[in-house]
């Protein structure tokens, strides 16, 4: 067992992500512990500019599943819950009560995106942590944001409201895991940014290609980085990935008042 210098540092080290659940293996306390622990993520100007839809219906659990690319764990899992930038709040209390300035409302722009969705995985990751703690798995899953219409019509998403990630939980149904791997590249710099040399960029992979039971890697280092250009870079996915959150983002910056 390897030693931690404390608990915080174990339950980081040893958070896995978990896509098999036991069924109804989370408690309404639990729950609250976990939603609770969203709220105390620092946030850009104490406006916790996120929101979370607990979605406990089976067939909307079923529809997001199919959503997120048909991962159908997703429909399993005790606790789904889409993470949401939200500046919707703050954008009607401005809109309601900014007129002692006589000045028009701007809308939130491009910044106040970036820093909502920061305030957003910030929560989720709490969540995340947070469960990790209580003996509960847990799953990011980006997809989310791949059917962005149909998301925003069906939890009935308002303006300045944008599905960020989706987070799952619950109590595995797997056996322990060992760690997964990590890049091999220093991801510290220190006092200025050093470009990864050319010849330590396949060093960087090396350690994500699986291995057979010979325990040699099963393809080439060319292969596995072709392999991961398609899925991240040139499949027919990371297209309408790329157009939804293309159009998610242009439905923010789309005035109000134009659209009255
Ligand atoms: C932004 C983001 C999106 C992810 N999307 C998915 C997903 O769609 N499906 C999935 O099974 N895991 C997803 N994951 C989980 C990653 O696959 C996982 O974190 C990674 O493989 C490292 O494994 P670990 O979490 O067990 O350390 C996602 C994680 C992040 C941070």
């Amino acid at each position: 067992m390897p030693e931690y210098p404390n608990e915080t540092i174990q339950v980081l080290e040893e958070r896995r992500s978990v896509r098999a659940f036991v069924p109804d293996s989370i408690t309404e306390e639990e729950r609250k512990i976990i939603t609770s622990a969203a709220l105390r993520a620092p946030n850009g100007g104490k406006m916790s500019k996120f929101s979370l839809i607990d979605v406990r219906d089976r067939a909307l659990k079923e529809k997001i599943a199919a959503f997120c690319d048909n991962q159908r764990f997703v429909a399993t899992a005790p606790g789904v819950y889409i993470v949401l930038a939200d500046y919707s709040r703050w954008f009607r209390l401005f809109r309601k009560y900014v007129k002692t300035l006589g000045v028009a409302i701007n809308i939130p722009r491009e910044d106040e995106i970036l820093l909502s969705a920061v305030d957003a995985l910030l929560a989720a990751e709490n969540m995340v942590i947070a469960a990790q703690s209580l003996g509960i798995g847990s799953c990011f899953i980006a997809d989310i944001i791949i059917n962005y219409r149909q998301v925003k019509e069906l939890f009935a998403l308002p303006k300045y409201v944008m599905p960020v990630t989706l987070c799952i939980f619950g109590r595995s149904a797997e056996p322990p895991r060992e760690r997964t791997v990590r890049i091999d590249a220093p991801v510290v710099h220190r006092d200025r940014y050093t470009e990864l040399p050319d010849d330590r960029l396949l060093d960087m992979i090396r350690p994500l290609i699986p291995r057979g039971a010979n325990g040699k890697p099963v393809m080439s280092e060319e292969e596995y980085v072709g392999r991961y250009y398609v899925r991240r870079l040139g499949s027919w996915l990371s297209f309408e990935r790329a157009r939804n959150v293309h159009e998610m983002f242009e439905d923010w910056l789309k005035s109000p008042y134009e659209e009255q």
